[in-house]
This record gives structure tokens, C-alpha cells and sequence, in this order.
């Protein structure tokens, strides 16, 4: 899921959750509980977000490798493989081309597109209560601009490559979510079209539509590391 801050990722991702049962993982999340951890690399996170800044891709990319691993170890066996939804990566090209070498490719890229000045009316009435470091004006502008020249390009890419669904996301949340169906159904009948003859694991595990969302896990045959593979 990628989107301006504000756009809405987080909303959605929790409708998808309640929905039809993804494992979600938001980047986001992740750094806020490095943070509150105490660690020396939370406060370095903490600063980096605070300026609107991107933290170095090692890092979140390290976070999210370990809570795949844990999203995947957590599923009872009928449940696998696991579908994951992630909220807020990849931002950067690096993030994008680092994660594919090392993990594996999304299926599909949502973008929710939204005009500036909403998400940051959002951001700041969000601000009034959320307690976020990140939601002042301040921040926001910065958020914006690193959204632009660093998240962009990635949507671009994926655009490119047919993987991207841009979904405008100035209505409100539930018709918004209508779209975020659309657009997840549409692209597991063009991959159950792709691969007619595909069953196994997968096929028993009823995967059906859910198959199409970002990155579908299959877990290890006895290791700690989950072997990681395309749906
Ligand atoms: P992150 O936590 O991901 O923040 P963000 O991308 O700025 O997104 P937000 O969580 O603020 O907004 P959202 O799009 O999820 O919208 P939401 O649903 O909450 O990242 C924070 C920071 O961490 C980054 O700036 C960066 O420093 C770092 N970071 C994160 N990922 C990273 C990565 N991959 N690499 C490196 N660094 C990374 O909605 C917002 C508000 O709008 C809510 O109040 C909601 O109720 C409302 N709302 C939602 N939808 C609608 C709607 N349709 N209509 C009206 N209101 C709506």
C-alpha cells in the first residue's frame, strides 16, 4: 500500500484485515515500536521522522523481514500460506529493488492518490489526538516532499512494470474500500488466469482472491527463515 501521508493506507489496510484476514505489516508501525523500544536505533529513527525523512533501508527492510517471519510462525498450518498486506514500502526505488533481491515481488501495488491539501487536513486533525510526532505542519510539509521525490518513483515503476492500481482517495473511507476491492479482485482473476493449472498448497488453503495482495509467504520446511515465494 502506497500512498501520501494522510492518503489513507492505514484505514484501509485495516478494513482489508477485517475483511478477508491479511497478516498486515505497516513500516510505520514498525519504526514507532523501535522507537518506543529505547533502542540506539530508535533514536535515530525517531529523529529521521521527525525531520519527514526516509530511515536507511537496511533498517526497514531488516524490521520487516523479521515480522514476516513472525506473521508467518504465529499461522496455524491451514492457514498458510500467509497472505501480507504492507502498509507504507516500498517509499524508495532502493527499498524496492532491495526488497525484491533479497525477499521477493510484490503482486500488486494499491496507490491512493489524494491532493495535498486533504491529507493534510486529515494529518492535522488526526494531529489533535494521535500524539504523533510526525503530525504537526511542520513535519507534514516535509513528509510531502519526501512522498514526492522518493515514493513516486516507485509507483512509477510498478505503474511500469503493470503491477501498480491507482485508486483515488478523496471519497470517504468505505468507498474508497470498494475500489481497494475492485482492484485486488481484479488482479488475482488475471493471475488465476496466468496460472490455470497452479494447485498444491495454496489451492488447499483456499487462497482464492486473497491470493492477489502484496506478498504471499510460504513458510520454511522446518527452519527458523521462511523460504519466501511469489503467489
Ligand atoms: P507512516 O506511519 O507510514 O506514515 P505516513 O505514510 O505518513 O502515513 P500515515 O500513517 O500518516 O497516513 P495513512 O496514509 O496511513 O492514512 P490514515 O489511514 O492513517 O510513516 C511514518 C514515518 O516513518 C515516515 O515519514 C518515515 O519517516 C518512516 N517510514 C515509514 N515507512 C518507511 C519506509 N518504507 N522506509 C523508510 N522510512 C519509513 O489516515 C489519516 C487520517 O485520515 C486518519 O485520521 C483517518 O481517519 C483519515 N482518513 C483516512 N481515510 C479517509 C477518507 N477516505 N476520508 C476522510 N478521512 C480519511
Amino acid at each position: 500500500m502506497l500512498g501520501g501521508p494522510g492518503s489513507g493506507k492505514g484505514t484501509q489496510c485495516a478494513k482489508l484485515v477485517a475483511d478477508r484476514g491479511y497478516a498486515h505489516l505497516s513500516a510505520g508501525d514498525l519504526l514507532r515500536d523501535e522507537v518506543a523500544s529505547g533502542s540506539a536505533l530508535g533514536q535515530e529513527c525517531a529523529q529521521i521522522m521527525k525531520d519527514g525523512k526516509l530511515v536507511p533501508p537496511e533498517v526497514i527492510i531488516r524490521l520487516l523481514r523479521e515480522a514476516m517471519e513472525r506473521a508467518v510462525a504465529a499461522a496455524p498450518a491451514s492457514a498458510l500460506p500467509v497472505n501480507i498486506l504492507i502498509d507504507g514500502f516500498p517509499r524508495a526505488l532502493d527499498q524496492a529493488a532491495l526488497f525484491e533481491r533479497g525477499i521477493m515481488a510484490p503482486e500488486l501495488v494499491l496507490f491512493f492518490d489524494c491532493p495535498e491539501e486533504e491529507m493534510e487536513a486529515r494529518l492535522l486533525k488526526r494531529g489533535e489526538t494521535s500524539g504523533r510526532a510526525d503530525d504537526n505542519a511542520d513535519t507534514i510539509r516535509k513528509r510531502f516532499r519526501t512522498f514526492v521525490e522518493q515514493s513516486v518513483p516507485v509507483v512509477d515503476e510498478y505503474h511500469r512494470k503493470g503491477k501498480a492500481a491507482k485508486i483515488s482517495a478523496t471519497a470517504p473511507p468505505d468507498e474508497v474500500y470498494v475500489k481497494v476491492l475492485e482492484a485486488i479482485d481484479a488482479r488475482a482473476a488475471k493471475a488465476a488466469a496466468a496460472k490455470p493449472a497452479r494447485g498444491g498448497r495454496k489451492a488447499a488453503a483456499g487462497a482464492g482472491k486473497e491470493e492477489a495482495v502484496t506478498a504471499t509467504v510460504a513458510a520454511a520446511n522446518g527452519g527458523g527463515v521462511p523460504a519466501l515465494a511469489t503467489a
